[in-house]
């Protein structure tokens, strides 16, 4: 047993240690291990504190270990924890009447991961476009923005241009149309020669990995009138937008575009466990009959206890006001500072990222580092991008403080 522990029985090098050896190497994280988290802080093994400014890629709107959660959890998993779905129990009718009144559909069908989400969504657009649309069998065509980020499964891969997503993993899902992100015309034309065969456009109203990149104003709006035109499912995944992220329940709601399909999830737990859901309504969900889709975990009772607790937290503490307030004060705060280095601040609410410009040979990754020592975590996405995405609880205090430490960081280099 290490000594100068404050946290659990091994050290930071041990713990490292431990996951390069004997977990797959699929990750390649920023030194830091992580043993306690409450809030917008998260602390490592030596007991050293730290500014959690990547909140597990927005799951953990809500803040670590948010006692009203851990509580549904906990009074759950004493009762019950698992039924599958061959029964019904006595939770998830529950869950998901509070969560299709909470965010305005029909129905839900409720998975685990967010790329499980996304695959639902992609067989659901796909059975409604034979079903209801008349697409020839076999023929359906999915159209994605080029740039996008929905996760790592074979078919999402297949519809990736990100190379270390897709190199090595070949053959991939046929029926996929990548347009460029941002361009409604370019969506226009591709419909207009090609919609009888479509049945869906998957697009994130933020594209939050390929560096918090935030389309003009109107261009939702514009791809959803055009998706109408067209007779074509308009389906937001909003899994790192959604649930307040963004200034709003969702960041559709910046243009009032109520998608087709909505795909959650991340927050909708807040972190404490993996829960996904893909809203609808009946007319589109219902194409869907038993045995043809499902996950033995999918909607269990633990993940409905913790999913209803999470989205309570966001109205109850007014997440979405306080994410938008927030995230005004995160951005002028970085535009005033006006740093050599900093190129560009962009984002809505508390997800933003600032566009680096390399010095010295010191990268996005480099900051990171800086910024770990100095006690903010967060991480580079692509070589120039870092993501700033604090908990939503944070303060205006703590917000100013992590502040404070971004631009001494930058002042040093
Ligand atoms: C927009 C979007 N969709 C889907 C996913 C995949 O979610 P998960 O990692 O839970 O499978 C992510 C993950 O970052 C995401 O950002």
């Amino acid at each position: 047993m290490s000594e100068n522990l404050k946290y659990g029985s091994i050290s930071s090098a041990e713990a490292m240690e431990l996951e390069n050896k004997y977990g797959a190497h699929n990750y390649h994280p920023l030194p830091i291990v992580i043993a306690k988290g409450e809030g917008a802080k998260v602390w490592d093994p030596e007991g050293n504190e730290y500014f959690d400014f990547l909140s597990a890629y927005s799951a953990v709107n809500q803040g670590h270990c948010h006692p009203k959660i851990i509580n549904a959890l906990i009074e759950q998993a004493k009762t019950l924890t698992l039924t599958s779905r061959a029964f019904y129990s006595n939770n998830l009718g529950e869950y998901e009447k509070f969560i299709t009144e909470f965010f305005g559909f029909d129905m839900v069908l409720p998975m685990n991961s967010g790329a499980e989400a996304v695959e639902t969504a992609i067989k659901l657009s796909r059975k409604w476009g034979y079903e209801k649309k008349g697409i020839e069998n076999g023929k359906a065509v999915i159209v994605f923005a080029e740039g996008n980020f929905h996760g790592r499964t074979i078919t999402i891969i297949s519809a990736s241009g990100d190379p270390d997503c897709r190199e090595g993993f070949g053959p991939f899902t046929p029926g996929i149309h990548k347009i460029p992100y941002n361009n409604a015309q370019a969506l226009e034309e591709y419909l207009s020669a090609e919609g009888k065969h479509v049945a869906a456009f998957i697009v994130e109203p933020i594209q939050g990995e390929a560096g918090v990149f935030v389309p003009d104003d109107g261009y939702l709006k514009s791809c959803y009138d055009i998706c109408k035109k067209h007779n074509v499912l308009f389906v937001a995944d909003e899994v790192q937008t959604g649930v307040a992220r963004t200034g709003r329940l969702l960041a559709c709601d910046y243009e009032n575009v109520r998608p087709d399909i909505l795909i959650l999830g991340k927050a909708i737990s807040g972190g404490v466990y993996p829960v996904s859901a893909v809203l609808a309504d009946k007319e589109i969900m219902l194409v869907i009959k038993p045995g043809q889709h499902g996950s033995t975990y999918g909607g269990n009772p633990l993940a409905c206890a913790v999913a209803k607790a999470a989205l309570e937290i966001v109205k109850d503490e007014n997440l979405i006001e306080k994410a938008f307030d927030l995230g005004k004060i995160f951005r002028e705060e970085l535009e005033q500072f006006n740093h050599p280095m900093i190129k560009l601040v962009r984002g809505r609410g508390l997800l933003n990222a600032i566009v680096v410009e390399p010095k010295d040979g010191k990268e996005a990754w480099d900051v990171c580092v800086l910024l770990k020592e100095a006690g903010l975590l967060c991480k580079p996405t692509h070589r120039h991008i870092i993501r700033f995405a604090p908990p939503l609880v944070i303060s205006e205090e703590e917000l100013r403080q992590a502040l404070e430490i971004i631009k001494g960081v930058f002042n040093a280099l």
